[in-house]
């Protein structure tokens, strides 16, 4: 269980930027996997249940594809509370949309996402999309290049609070990035693609925790 005092620290952490709600992460100890997306939606930070939007939907196909269900893995994201910007549709009121987390957004909840690696001691970790594929690896490549295909590494923490430096972790971890769901909503054709990630997911899940 995450304190209550940390996730104060990093709600306070997140005040200044124009973000809202807060989404916890989902899931057991020692999962098989924990998936780690992007921010939560307006879908999300209503409801309080992870990938429960549009991208949800996909998400879930992901995992019933894979043969679990949302109790056995544990889904988090990179910002727990959602960023958003003001647009007006033509003709309507002003609303709220989402957007991509910056980077001082994504420091300022850095602390939830390594106590939950920490706490709960996945044996893979799947960063979905490239913002989650950035906080934890501190790269980013075209996803082309790196989805599908699995790593043992070291991770980043983010080190000192104030200056919002990361460090690499000593430990090393199983990591095998994927596209991120919402991705086929804008290209459909990445589905066969993200199909073969899973199978490779599958084979890897097998592995780990049949030993
Ligand atoms: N994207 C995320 O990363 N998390 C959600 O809960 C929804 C969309």
């Amino acid at each position: 269980m995450l304190s209550e005092q940390l996730i104060q620290q990093c709600q306070k952490r997140i005040e200044p930027y124009p973000c809202e709600g807060f989404v916890y992460g989902k899931g057991p100890q020692n999962p098989s996997v924990m998936f780690v997306g992007e921010a939560p939606g307006e879908t999300e930070i209503n409801n309080g249940i992870p990938f429960s939007g549009r991208a949800g939907q996909y998400f879930n196909q992901y995992i019933e594809y894979l043969g679990l269900s949302r109790n056995d893995i544990y889904i988090t994201s990179a910002v727990r509370s959602r960023p958003y910007k003001w647009g007006t549709p033509r003709g309507k009121e002003p609303r709220k949309y989402n957007r991509t987390p910056n980077q001082k957004e994504i420091a300022a909840h850095a602390p939830i996402l390594d106590a939950e690696i920490e706490l709960t001691r996945p044996s893979i970790i799947v960063p979905m999309g490239r913002i989650a594929y950035w906080r934890l690896l501190g790269k980013s490549p075209r996803m082309e290049k790196v989805t599908g295909i699995p790593v043992e590494t070291s991770i980043r923490y983010l080190d000192d609070w104030e200056s919002n430096a990361y460090r690499f972790s000593s430990k090393t971890y199983t990591i095998l990035p994927i596209y991120h769901p919402a991705a086929v909503l804008y290209r459909r054709s990445l589905e066969t693609d993200i199909y073969k990630h899973l199978d490779e997911l599958k084979k890897i899940i097998n592995r780990l925790t049949s030993k």
